[in-house]
């Protein structure tokens, strides 16, 4: 297990005991099978379609039916969909309770359960609806990665490239060197590594007002326009985000920002640690482009993008030309007729 304690607290050393009967806790269906013998109150459904205003409902219903109190602490025990889903119904259920994240997939550990956003998909766009919510406590076991299908744990591993990507070169050329798999010795300190690259960014710009918080969000800005148009179900998120980072430093390459051949590089990485590079993306690029306006970084109707510049360093760029945008979706897409 590991503990990281940071400024902000997002993370405690100490897990205070609390009475059982204080607890409310929630999984999905895939987490639960794997863990028949622990007491759950609430099993959803697994999968991103959960996290919508009908399970949200859901959630909120059984909390009142089970008199969940405002001293009580909801524990959200799964992958980003479950902590962003349970940490939003914690945070308005009666203006907001106690929680806990107990992320068990490895996107979970390094990312969404670190930070403190929490919400729900709207049909127009991904997490359009949230709030910043820090859970009390995030207990992150990496045990919990032994059982991810493949496809899950490269999902997760998008996050980690990424970081790498836009923080961290000697992380990057590690991965590069050594692809990181669910036995690899270094997975426990890879993923602590990239919680304390992202809890660093997070404390110095927590409600994402200063930019730096933004830059998270490379290969996202074109990663959510294509989760949007395919439905949610034709990618996982690291899918999604992988096609997004390909898009967007090419992107940055055909705008000088960054050196060319970068995005070539980036894309052997990619492919090295099985995510995909090129795919139907669910629309024309025009119409992934209207997505991408949604954006919650975009400014009156402007592109934002968090951009690579080089491996390792990243910057954050207003007014990206939608005319560069669609050239590259053009290149990259398989959707037929364009
Ligand atoms: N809040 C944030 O800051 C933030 C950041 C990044 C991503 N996210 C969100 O996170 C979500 C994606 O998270 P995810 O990739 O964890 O998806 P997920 O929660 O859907 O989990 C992926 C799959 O793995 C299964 N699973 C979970 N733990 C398992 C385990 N230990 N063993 C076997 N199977 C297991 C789940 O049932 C599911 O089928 C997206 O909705 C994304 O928007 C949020
Ligand atoms: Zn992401």
């Amino acid at each position: 297990m590991i503990t990281v304690q940071t400024h902000h607290g997002f993370y405690c050393v100490k897990f205070e005991p609390f009475e059982r009967s204080d607890f409310f806790t929630i999984t999905d269906a895939h987490v639960a099978k794997l863990y028949p013998n622990l007491r759950v109150d609430l099993i959803l459904e697994p999968g991103e379609s959960s996290k919508d205003f009908v399970h949200y409902q859901q959630v909120i219903a059984a909390l009142a039916d089970a008199r969940v109190q405002r001293k009580s602490t909801v524990v959200a025990l799964g992958g980003g969909v479950i902590g962003d889903l349970v940490g939003f119904a914690a945070a308005t259920y009666m203006r907001g309770i106690r929680f806990i994240q107990v992320p068990t997939t490895l996107l979970a550990q390094v990312d969404s359960s670190v930070g403190g956003k929490v919400g729900i998909d709207l049909p127009q766009g991904k997490n359009l609806v949230g709030a910043f919510y820090p859970p009390c406590e995030v207990i992150v076991d990496t045990r919990f990665i032994q059982s991810l299908p493949l496809r899950e744990f490269r999902c997760g591993l998008a996050e980690v490239l990424k970081y790498g990507l836009i923080l961290d070169q000697e992380l990057w050329n590690q991965l590069i060197a050594s692809p990181l798999t669910a036995l690899s010795t270094e997975l426990s300190s890879v993923i602590e590594r990239c919680i304390r690259l992202k809890a660093d960014v997070v404390e110095s710009d927590e409600f994402e007002t200063k930019g730096e918080r933004a830059k998270l969000n490379f290969g996202h800005t074109v990663g959510h326009a294509i989760e949007v148009r395919t439905g949610y179900e034709k990618y996982t998120h690291g899918e999604a985000i992988s096609l997004g980072m390909v898009a967007e430093s090419w992107i940055a390459e055909k705008m000088g920002i960054a050196k060319r051949g970068l995005s070539e590089a980036i894309q052997t990485g990619l492919v090295q640690n099985g995510l995909p590079v090129r795919g139907l993306l669910g629309g024309n690029p025009s119409d992934l482009v209207q997505s991408m306006k949604l954006d919650k970084k975009s400014e009156n109707g402007t592109l934002v993008m968090s951009l690579v510049t080089d491996i390792g360093t990243c910057e954050l760029v207003k007014d990206v030309p939608e005319s560069v945008v669609v050239e590259v979706l053009s290149e990259m897409s398989d959707d037929a007729g364009m």
